[in-house]
């Protein structure tokens, strides 16, 4: 369920998701002003430095009659910028924080001291206890097909589990949402809201190389590989790039946040999700945001009525 705070400030039930080197400022924004929340993982910038500074602008372009913003922060043992970076989404009252690899209590409860929501990605019914367990407001099930570190779960599976579980909480689908129809399609299968990362590489304020926007443009399902043989877990990848850059007979590394954030290994290996096939255009965030806007209208009208069918008791057709 969408707490009402969170609920009047969207345009429809959706969120950017963080995507390493591909969201900044300007995207952000965008979707913040598209009644989207607009998202960006912490490591975009380079320095705890360079974060303020980004959390200063984004404050500054946006009001509250925009979608509130979320910043992603990586929870591992490993991860050197946790501490620094935690302090200043703190600082600057975060109004998202998403967390990703672990979550405790001590930071839920840091973020709901000044009003922020804590939203935690989650691959397995396992993490998204343990998430609700350290009280998260929402867990975003990362469901298979999805871009960057996908899970292997199909999403009907992992929705019809996940449910029961989360209750009252937010249920965000992740994975290969791509347009409006997806979204409401989710919606209808017991999310609450849906969360976009792959479509929107190809938009104007990605920060992504014009290549790899043309080449989310040009790809279908096919092309993406899932493999933890890049970054120690499993993830996705456009099959191109990997064909350019593998180098054979490496030896299978073991998942280290330093390696992560090493933006070497993202650049070569350019990440996309199965929804690929959505994207025919490099576009504004603004108007693909208003594009799915309209779009799950029509998916909600094909939910309500069954694209022509309508659910009958046996009696009914008697
Ligand atoms: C290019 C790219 C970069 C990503 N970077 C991150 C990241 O830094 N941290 C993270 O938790 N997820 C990352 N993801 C995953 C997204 O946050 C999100 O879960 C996913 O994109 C949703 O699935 P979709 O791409 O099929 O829409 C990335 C995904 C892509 C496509």
């Amino acid at each position: 369920m969408i707490p009402e705070k969170l609920r009047n400030r969207l345009s429809m039930p959706a969120m950017v998701a963080p995507l390493f080197l591909v969201s900044g400022p300007d995207l952000v924004v965008e979707s913040c002003k598209a009644g989207f929340v607009g998202s960006f993982p912490t490591l975009n910038q380079r320095t705890p430095e360079g974060l303020e500074q980004w959390l200063v602008e984004i404050r500054n372009r946006l009001s509250n009659a925009h979608a509130p913003f979320g910043a992603q922060f990586g929870i591992h043992r490993t991860n050197p910028r946790q501490a620094p970076d935690l302090a200043l989404a703190i600082k600057y009252e975060v109004p998202i924080v998403i967390t990703t690899l672990g979550i405790t209590r001590e930071i839920t409860d840091a973020i709901h001291a000044y009003g922020g929501l804590v939203f935690h990605d989650a691959t397995t019914v396992k993490h998204a206890v343990k998430a609700i367990d350290a009280n998260v407001d929402g867990v975003i099930a990362v469901s298979q097909g999805a871009g960057g570190h996908a899970g292997t779960i199909n999403p009907f599976a992992f929705l019809t589990e996940l449910r029961p579980v989360v209750g009252d909480r937010i249920l965000i689908l992740a994975g290969a949402i791509s347009n409006g129809r997806s979204a409401a399609g989710a919606i209808a299968a017991g999310a609450d809201m849906v969360s976009l990362g792959t479509c929107f590489v190809p938009t104007i304020e990605s920060m992504a190389p014009v290549e790899q926007k043309q080449m989310v443009v040009d790809s279908t399902a096919d092309d993406i590989i899932y493999t933890d043989e890049i970054s120690g877990i499993g993830a996705s990848f456009l099959a191109q790039t990997l064909k350019k850059f593998r180098k054979t007979n490496e030896p299978k590394k073991g998942f280290d946040v330093a390696e992560e954030i090493n933006p070497k290994l993202w650049r070569d290996y350019w990440s996309a999700g199965q929804g690929v096939g959505g994207s025919s255009e490099i576009i504004p965030a603004r108007a693909l945001c208003e594009r799915i806007i309209e779009d799950y209208a029509v998916g909600l009208t094909r939910a309500e009525f069954g694209a022509g069918w309508r659910a009958s008791a046996p009696n009914d057709r008697s």
